[in-house]
């Protein structure tokens, strides 16, 4: 009997040996043949459908970003603006910027009163806020370019969630209720969740978009066309005419996205790749990595004050360059970028750092507030291995919050991401400079990140995220993570971060993840410290050589996201 019992215990710890190692990887997920990381499961599966139809990544990628204009909505979108990083199988690299631009009638002071003031937050709300959105453009013209499937083929799946409906979950309700009530709500956000009974889905419901559904089905038919022109188009200018807005069809029929050079730099025995501007984005992660390099991170240890000291430095430093040069290229043709990427300029740069003391920020040199999750960030990789590192946004959550009932989606407020009041840089955060003042199709800054690290020629990490200025640091750390201190991609995703963006001078830290005494030496060193609840909503994906398989991770904090991987 006693025996039997211990037969029984021993086959119970064996079981459970064996089942291990599964446990450790619960958040990483495996794909042989290719991997789509995004903000919600759906759009992940969209995008391996299209890889089992036989698409190559950009293919996914378009399925997948076209699904999140239905199921991730906040952020998702065919009314906003962002960028692909794109490495092909053969090593080659290259980008779509396909960010929005301000509108024909736009000028530098735009949004100001008589007095010079901003005039009722107009950067960001009403109509005048909206930049001529680029997404579907972008999409079209990488799919153009280096698809394999149809058009039709990678639009389809969005036209069917959007027409048959998918359940709602917890995440989107709780934004449905907020917004469904409020008394100053547009007509698009009251009814935005509501079923057609009335009443808004509930948890499990199935929810369609009726109007989207239309919208999708032109884009699907015309292409690029079906947005820019025709019923579409047209609508857009109606709704725009009689709510305040200023685009007009000529605004979108003049939208072109730009396949641009992507910057890049060695680090180690990698080479990292990112999108060049009109994104600040590449440019201040490079400088930072070239930064970090000066400064042998590699012998110091992660989350020690040495660390977290360095690597605010180095932000700081990036952040008041990015203030003082960065803005569309189309309109700054001297815009230092190869000098700002480059090693030597690093070691300059790191000349003045004092291990034992914060440096100033002064706004009278150069510097606006960092912001939310309001962005998506998706990675997809496939079987020959090319990788698309994508990052779309409407700005804020759910954009400016209006659009036309008849088209279904909601337009960004992208054109608060120009510098609002020429030559006011003020301690809280608010930058003047020239390089990103308004001016008519002119493209506004942005600090998205879409990056792919190369070992060998081949993808090696692909990474993005949401988060305003945030995204620069969150991608910036997540690299480090991976390539300094080995981490695999679910810890070097959840692993604690800082921002800090020169101004306002602070250290925003993930409370909790940072110890007290080291707290307490930053602050005896002179740093301000702040805490905040989270950042970053990384997604990214990994290629394990030993096992010759992409590995894929979600950010725990996406409460609708998810690796998937076949
Ligand atoms: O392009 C940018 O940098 C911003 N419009 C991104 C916005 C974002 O991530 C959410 N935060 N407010």
């Amino acid at each position: 009997m006693i025996f039997k019992k211990q037969f029984l215990v021993s086959l119970f710890l064996g079981a459970a040996g064996l089942l291990y190692p599964f446990s450790q990887t619960f958040s990483q997920t495996y794909g042989k043949n290719g991997m789509v990381v995004s903000d919600h499961y759906l759009a992940s599966e969209a995008g391996i459908e299209i890889l089992k139809k036989g698409g190559n990544a950009i293919d996914a990628a378009v399925a997948t970003a076209f699904a999140l204009a239905v199921t991730h909505p906040e952020a998702g979108n065919i009314g906003g603006g962002g960028f692909i990083v794109f490495m092909k199988s053969d090593g080659d690299v290259t980008t779509f910027d396909f960010r929005e631009k301000a509108p024909l009638a736009a000028s530098p002071t735009m949004f100001l009163d008589e007095n010079g003031n901003i005039k009722d937050n107009s950067n960001h709300r009403g109509l005048l806020s909206v930049g001529v959105p680029g997404t579907v453009a972008g999409l079209y013209q990488a799919h153009q370019k280096y698809g394999k499937l149809s058009w039709k083929e990678v639009v389809d799946p969005a036209v069917k969630l959007a027409k048959k409906g998918f359940p709602m979950s917890w995440g989107l309700y709780r934004v449905a209720l907020r917004m469904s009530d409020r008394d100053d709500s547009w007509d698009i956000m009251k009814n935005y969740f509501r079923g057609a009974d009335g009443e808004i889905v509930t948890p499990g419901e199935l929810w369609k978009q009726p109007a989207l559904a239309k919208t999708l089905e032109e884009i699907k038919k015309h292409g690029r066309d079906g947005f820019y022109k025709g019923k579409v188009a047209e609508e857009i200018e109606a709704y725009m005419k009689s709510n305040g807005g200023i685009i007009t069809q000529e605004d979108l029929a003049k939208y072109e996205a730009v396949e641009r050079k992507p910057v890049s730099t060695k680090f180690k025995d990698f080479e990292i790749f990112s999108m060049p501007p009109p994104s600040s984005g590449g440019v201040a992660l490079i400088e930072m990595m070239n930064l970090l390099e000066a400064a042998d991170i590699s012998s110091i240890e992660f989350n020690s004050t040495p660390y977290v000291h360095i690597v605010a430095e180095a932000m700081r430093r990036a952040f008041a360059d990015r203030a003082e040069f960065l803005g569309d290229p189309d309109f700054n043709p001297e815009m230092p970028v190869n000098k700002l990427i480059s090693k030597d300029f690093a070691k300059a740069r790191f000349q003045n750092l004092d291990m034992n003391h914060a440096s100033p920020s002064d706004p009278s040199k150069y510097g606006q507030l960092y912001g939310g999750d309001h962005t998506t960030h998706f990675s997809v990789t496939d079987k020959d291995g090319n990788a698309v590192s994508l990052t779309y946004t409407l700005e804020n959550s759910y954009g400016v919050k209006m659009g036309s009932s008849k088209l279904g989606f909601i337009f960004n407020n992208e054109m608060g991401d120009f510098n609002p009041v020429p030559g006011v840089t003020t301690e809280t955060g608010q930058i003047g400079s020239d390089p990103n003042l308004v001016a008519p199709e002119k493209r506004m800054l942005s600090s998205m990140t879409p990056t792919i690290v190369a070992k060998d020629g081949k993808p090696y990490l692909v990474i993005g995220s949401p988060g305003g200025r945030t995204i620069i640091n969150t991608v910036f750390q997540t690299v480090l993570n991976v390539l300094v201190y080995d981490m695999r991609i679910d810890r070097a995703i959840e692993a604690m971060k800082i921002h800090h963006q020169w101004l306002p001078n602070q250290i925003v830290y993930e409370q909790n993840l940072l110890s007290p005494d080291t707290k307490a030496a930053l602050e005896k060193m002179g740093h301000k410290l702040r805490p905040t609840t989270n950042l970053g909503v990384l997604m990214g994906i990994t290629f394990d050589p030993e096992l010759g398989t992409w590995v894929g991770a979600s950010d725990s904090s996406s409460e609708d996201g998810a690796a998937k991987g076949y």
